[in-house]
């Protein structure tokens, strides 16, 4: 690894799960014009993030790190968006209110548009194309003009991120998140599943205690935190080409930034020690995310953490760990051992989603929810055996009421993912399934709470 680090360092280590493009002039040229475009994220914001991670490494706030497996250009709208936003914040308000733990907003959003492939290419009826690698790449049409990598995709990754930034801007800040608007956040389709009325007295219990309070003369509207939240964007950083293109030098703290997102994460298939993604993020002031699967090493760990958080940064490094619920038990209490031992507080946080992918009986990519709290279950018990801190849940939802994950308090079966499976990638829970989790970490949490 050279010492010099540069943005454009990492093109000289080997870049896995990268599209070659075969208009390299087209390429350059819209590497020109991104970088010449307004960073989408300021250093000052990714500072505020870093401050919040750092109390969650302390044990004193939870992460919730949820939204799409990828996002695509074909989503337009305010929907969507909304939708998912709507949900992270019942799932905040549940974590906040049953647990009395504050909770730390992340999306996976406004960027999330890269995927890697376990295979290069995919062939339907003897006919090899380039797989589908996410809308900032190629298209998801099986055709040769659609699976053929296009760079000017990367600037209409920058407009959509920016249009979704600012709509998220505008829900956080704008009143929408205001906690008197509390009941306005449940949609139609969840108001009457089990979750759905157990976050309505949820939500009872809230507006009565604000007009208690207000009736005490406390004066809601000089109260800030009330009205808005902070509410920050994340991806995994795989098309370096991009990335690269939106990395800022800032003045005041000497760093450079991605400014893409407030974080950035290294994906299981891309955190080789002497790759190009790891070489890429060293160099940054963001918080960065490292997805840990089973066949993570203690000592694989140990190094990621030496080259991505030389200076042991608080709110620098999130490891997020996705073994899979029939191997957490097993694969990561050595893990959690191996960084306490080494007197490191990083955040450490659970994605139950992607060790539990299985495919249904009647061939569709699913999840079940009784897999997803296991892991979780398993993830909190590491932890309580370790003396670690289990800091957050890294997941992937929608707020629409799709049918993609099996199991849950509407008992969704094989026969009935066929009804609204929408996920052009990995199995989403749908809003209700999503406040189940809620409610069921919440309890956890406020059990491990209590026990100091
Ligand atoms: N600002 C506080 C927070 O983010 C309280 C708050 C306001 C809140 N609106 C919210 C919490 C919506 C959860 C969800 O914690
Ligand atoms: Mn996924």
């Amino acid at each position: 690894m050279s010492l010099v680090w540069q943005p454009s360092s990492w093109r000289s280590h080997t870049a896995l799960q990268m599209p070659s493009y075969h208009d390299t002039h087209a390429l350059q040229e819209t590497e020109r014009r991104l970088s010449g475009l307004p960073s989408l994220i300021f250093p000052g914001e990714i500072s505020q993030l870093r401050e919040r991670l750092a109390a969650v490494s302390r044990g004193e706030a939870f992460l919730l790190q949820g939204g799409d497996c990828a996002e695509s250009f074909d989503e337009y709208g305010q929907g969507p968006v909304e939708s998912t936003f709507r949900v992270i914040l019942q799932m905040a308000v549940v974590l906040t209110y049953a647990a009395a733990c504050p909770v730390v907003k992340v999306g996976r959003i406004a960027g999330q548009f890269a995927k890697p492939r376990s295979s290069d290419t995919e062939v339907q009826d003897g006919v090899t194309l380039p797989s589908y690698r996410g809308d900032i790449i190629n298209g998801s049409a099986f055709t040769a003009q659609a699976r053929q990598p296009d760079p000017t995709r990367l600037l209409t990754a920058y407009s959509h991120s920016a249009t979704t930034l600012n709509l998220l801007r505008a829900l956080a800040q704008g009143g929408f998140a205001d906690l008197h608007e509390v009941h306005r956040w449940t949609a139609d389709f969840v108001r009457s599943s089990p979750q759905g009325e157990r976050f309505e007295e949820l939500a009872d219990r809230i507006t009565q205690s604000l007009a208690f309070m207000e009736a005490c003369g406390f004066d809601a509207r000089r109260t800030p935190q009330l009205h808005a939240v902070e509410f920050y964007t994340s991806h995994e950083a795989l098309l370096l080409h991009y990335e690269e293109a939106l990395t800022r030098f800032n003045e005041r703290t000497g760093n450079w930034y991605g400014g893409s997102a407030h974080m950035l994460w290294l994906g299981e298939r891309t955190r080789r020690l002497d790759g190009a993604h790891v070489e890429y993020l060293r160099g940054l002031g963001n918080a960065i995310g490292v997805k840990l699967g089973p066949s993570a090493s203690p000592d694989d760990v140990l190094r990621l953490m030496d080259v991505l958080d030389p200076d042991q940064e608080p709110g620098r490094l999130v490891l997020i760990t996705r073994m899979g619920s029939d191997r957490v038990a097993d694969r990561l209490p050595p893990l959690l051992r191996a960084v306490r031992r080494a007197g490191r507080t990083p955040v450490w946080c659970c994605d139950p989603m992607h060790g539990n992918t299985v495919t249904s009986s009647n061939g569709f990519k699913t999840r079940d929810f009784e897999r997803i709290l296991q892991e979780l279950r398993g993830f909190f018990a590491a932890h309580g055996q370790e003396g670690t801190y289990a800091g957050g849940l890294h997941f992937e939802m929608t707020g629409q009421d799709v049918t993609e994950c099996r199991g849950g308090a509407q008992e969704l079966t094989d026969e009935g993912l066929s009804a609204r499976y929408r996920s052009a990638c990995d199995p989403r829970l749908n809003g209700s399934q999503s406040l189940e989790l809620a409610f069921q970490i919440a309890a956890v949490l406020k059990a491990a709470h209590k026990s100091g």
